[in-house]
């Protein structure tokens, strides 16, 4: 049976600033999917991740139905409508344009979504990241897929044994999708040379050469390149199936255990590690640290077994008070250097008006010389 997988995620407002959306606001957002959804859908997920509110629904209707998209936006319409009830902050704010149009991709949600040829059994994760950007997937997707030093299974494993291949797209591109494909393990350098730039590119989808089939699909809206300003972070999602063809789930999982630095934090502009943390876990210091969720699953017919948190075991504990750890000792210094984005992505932020005054205030030092001598 081919069954679609479609997750649309969006922070359509939270609780005391970024932090986590209402109850009410959720279950705005349940009760909306559950009646609506109903004519469209096979089943339904709905959690959050710091104060983004995903969507996860099973269906037979193919990636980029146009009414399973209008459904989810018109959901996070009904959601706005609550946040503002409450006065929750960021009422709306990942909607960024005024009305559905077509399909939800540029409008400000994030989207990921795949459609597959059921496995009899059909392992999958569902991760959502917060406070951050689609390239902090770059280096655990890579390690996953492309280094049998974090994915033993690519060397013993004869299901795996030609690798993956990976499409990566260029998302400074706007208008048109300018994508590039490139195989592990030949390209594995091309591969690391476009993904040490997590800003510029990203992983969009990962396929197995074995059986041709998709094993991941990233969501890559950057939403600065939508709405021109910053309006907050993108907060991708992604589905990444497990097992037999691909990477077994804790193949998939041990990269998280690093807590890589990423772009995000404190009004989307710092350099972070990144947290592994249990489901519906709310944002805190410094509005961070980014935070990733993964929700386990097996699905079959389009029915959904009910999620594992796969980031909730003890084992995880140790991994969160590095990434603290880790969280604290950048802080320390601030805006300098590193612990800040460079200015290619904090130009979207108030700095450069600020830098357009200073600008005029510059002068040279001997003209002004000659002016004053002369
Ligand atoms: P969100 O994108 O999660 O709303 O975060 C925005 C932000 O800048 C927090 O400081
Ligand atoms: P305000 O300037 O509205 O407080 O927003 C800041 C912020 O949350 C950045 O994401
Ligand atoms: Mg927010
Ligand atoms: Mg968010």
């Amino acid at each position: 049976m081919k069954t679609t997988l479609t997750i649309i995620k969006a922070d359509v407002g939270s609780i005391g600033g970024h932090i986590c959306p209402s109850a009410q606001l959720v279950n705005r957002i349940k009760e909306f999917v559950s009646n609506e959804g109903r004519r469209l859908v096979l089943d339904s997920y709905i959690g959050f991740t710091g104060d983004d509110i995903a969507i996860f629904v099973t269906h037979t209707r193919g990636v980029g139905d146009h009414d399973v998209h209008e459904m989810a936006w018109n959901a996070f319409v009904a959601g706005t409508a609550v946040a503002k009830e409450q006065g929750l902050y960021g009422a709306g704010q990942d909607l960024l344009k005024d009305a559905f149009s077509g399909n939800i991709r540029g409008l400000g949600p994030a989207v990921a979504e795949m459609e597959i040829d059921e496995r009899p059994n059909e392992p999958f994760l569902f991760f959502a990241a917060d406070k951050t950007d689609p390239g902090a997937f770059n280096l655990p997707l890579y390690l996953a897929f492309a280094d049998p030093m974090y994915c033993p299974g690519l060397i013993l494993s004869p299901k795996m044994g030609k690798g993956f291949r990976f499409v990566i797209m260029d998302v400074e591109h706007t208008g048109e999708d300018r994508v590039i494909e490139l195989n592990a393990p030949e390209n594995l350098y091309d591969i690391a040379t476009l993904l040490r730039d997590n800003e510029r590119f990203v992983v969009e989808a990962i396929y197995s050469r074995v059986t041709g089939e998709q094993a991941a699909v990233i969501s890559t809206s950057r939403l600065h390149n939508i709405a021109g300003t910053y309006t907050g972070k993108d907060d991708p999602v992604m589905l990444v199936r497990t097992q037999s063809s691909f990477p077994a789930t804790g193949e998939v999982l041990a990269p998280f255990g690093i807590g890589h630095f990423v772009a995000g934090g404190m009004r989307g502009s710092h350099t972070v590690p990144l947290m592994p943390v249990a489901l519906n876990c709310p944002t805190s210091y410094f509005d961070g640290p980014p935070l990733i969720t993964c929700a386990a699953f097996c699905v079959h017919n389009g029915k959904l077994t009910e999620p594992a948190d796969a980031f909730s075991h003890p084992f995880w504990n140790h991994v969160r008070d590095k990434v603290a750890r880790k969280t604290l000792e950048i802080r320390e210094q601030g805006f300098s250097g590193a612990a800040m984005l460079p200015m290619s992505e904090l130009e979207y932020t108030g700095v450069v008006e600020k830098l357009n005054v200073l600008e005029t205030q510059f002068y040279l030092r001997k003209e002004k010389l000659a002016a004053v001598s002369g």
